[in-house]
């Protein structure tokens, strides 16, 4: 059981997850004219981060001494797809020191033997069981608490608190644990930020989730851990060494940035009143619009490669063990791609973006993301009535460029 700060379990006095995602995200309001400056300059951009690039981040966080950005989105799928030149083990010095081996840093053929075993309870199909049971009731629970007021922050009150409590429920963790699982989950992922407190956040998770995977290997359950334990693939099995790393990669990978993607749908719809209209008058619209809000404001920027050899792209040299930072968010606007990319459009013809990266690693939760998106808009078509902006609210945006999403959502609906 997870000890608890507070007198009646709930997080210690103080602290402010909202606050804690709104400082990651960083005050960059609108970074792609940026990025299709350095597009229309060069194919990849090497920068060589000096102290002033490390403003806002924790001193203990690994220095880089040089970064190779890829803006276009040929290139993008280029290193994403070429795991031969380009591996993923460069995760080990940064998220991997604060949860330690998990799939986001294997290579082949670690990383396919891995990805097998994890893999089947995240197929499009085997989420039927949670589809209803988990995920609708986690909306309907957290809608219910406004539903009658007429008003919302839709980022606090919804987004933010949905994808962490699917989770937890996926995971079987009992609810009077969640205050301080959502904290924790808050910690490890500001890890650039608060070294020492991540990788005290990580400890802790680990120490409980030892506990509920003991608890199951006694007792099976209908829950993730349980179908964890249980996976088998040629024989071989996961042990708790490797189940660790994959359940505290799934806050980072799963909670965060299917909040930020929900809040950036809401939002792009919000600012387009005629189009919210649309998609409540037709609802087979509901997918395009989440394919087209994950490609106009993809929620996690960048993903990082190492180059294993000496190697070039786009005609620039980049030496072995040179860091790639490739910009999704950039490629996701590449003109040379998308008509128009900076425009919040759902009835464009091409929708294929690489917000889920690409390739062997490509995001294993796509199917749950995806789901999850499609489950709070249609509730929010359906509970919120007259659904808008507030017209009081105070200069409502998109900010970060780390990691992109409206820190708050103020909206005005018609009361149930
Ligand atoms: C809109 C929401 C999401 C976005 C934009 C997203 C994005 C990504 C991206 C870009 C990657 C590739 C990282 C890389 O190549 O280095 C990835 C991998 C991954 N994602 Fe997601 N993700 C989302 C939701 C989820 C959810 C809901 C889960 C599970 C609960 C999840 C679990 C994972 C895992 C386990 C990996 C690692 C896969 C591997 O290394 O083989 N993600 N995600």
């Amino acid at each position: 059981m997870v000890t608890t700060s507070g007198p009646d379990g709930s997080p210690e006095v103080g602290y402010d997850p909202m606050r804690q995602f709104a400082e990651l995200a960083g005050d960059v309001r609108d970074p792609y004219p940026m990025f299709a400056g350095i597009r229309a300059d060069t194919p990849v951009l090497q920068v060589h981060i000096g102290s002033g690039g490390r403003a806002g981040l924790d001193q203990k966080a690994p220095r880089m001494p040089s970064i190779f950005t890829v803006t276009s989105y040929e290139l993008a799928q280029q290193v994403l797809t070429d795991n031969e030149r380009f591996s993923s083990a460069g995760y080990a010095n940064t998220i991997g020191q604060v949860m330690g081996r998990s799939i986001l840093q294997m290579d082949p053929p670690e990383h396919l033997r891995h990805r097998a075993l994890v893999a089947r309870a995240f197929r499009a199909r085997a989420l039927d069981q949670w589809s209803d049971a988990i995920i609708g009731a986690t909306i309907s629970e957290l809608i219910d608490a406004f539903a009658l007021e007429g008003h919302a922050d839709l980022v606090p009150q919804l987004t933010f608190p949905f994808p962490v409590r699917v989770i937890a429920r996926i995971l079987g963790l009992p609810e009077a644990d969640w205050p301080r699982f959502l904290q924790l989950s808050t910690e490890l992922i500001a890890v650039m930020r608060n070294w020492d407190r991540a990788v005290a956040a990580g400890q802790e998770l680990r120490g409980y989730f030892a506990e509920i995977i003991a608890d199951r290997r006694r007792h099976s359950r209908d829950d993730l851990v349980s179908q964890l334990i249980e996976a088998e693939v040629d024989g071989h099995r996961l042990g708790d060494e490797e189940i660790y790393p994959f359940l505290l990669l799934l806050l980072p990978a799963g909670a965060e940035t299917t909040y930020r993607s929900s809040s950036n749908l809401l939002f792009g719809l919000l600012c387009q009143p005629d189009v919210l209209d649309a998609v409540r008058a037709d609802r087979n619209l509901v997918p395009q619009a989440i394919e087209e809000a994950l490609r106009w404001e993809t929620p996690a920027l960048t993903v990082a490669r190492t180059a294993r050899q000496d190697t070039e792209l786009g005609g620039v040299p980049i030496p072995a063990g040179g860091l790639v930072a490739v910009s999704l968010g950039a490629a996701n606007r590449d003109p040379g791609r998308y008509p128009d990319p900076d425009a919040f459009d759902i009835f464009r013809e091409d929708k294929q973006h690489v917000s889920f990266g690409d390739g062997a690693h490509k995001c294993l939760g796509m199917h749950l993301a995806r789901l999850e998106m499609r489950v709070l808009l249609t509730a929010v078509l359906d509970r919120l009535p007259g659904l808008r902006l507030d017209p009081a609210a105070d200069d409502p945006h998109i900010h970060g460029l780390l990691f992109r999403s409206p820190p708050n959502l103020p909206v005005r609906f018609d009361p149930a």
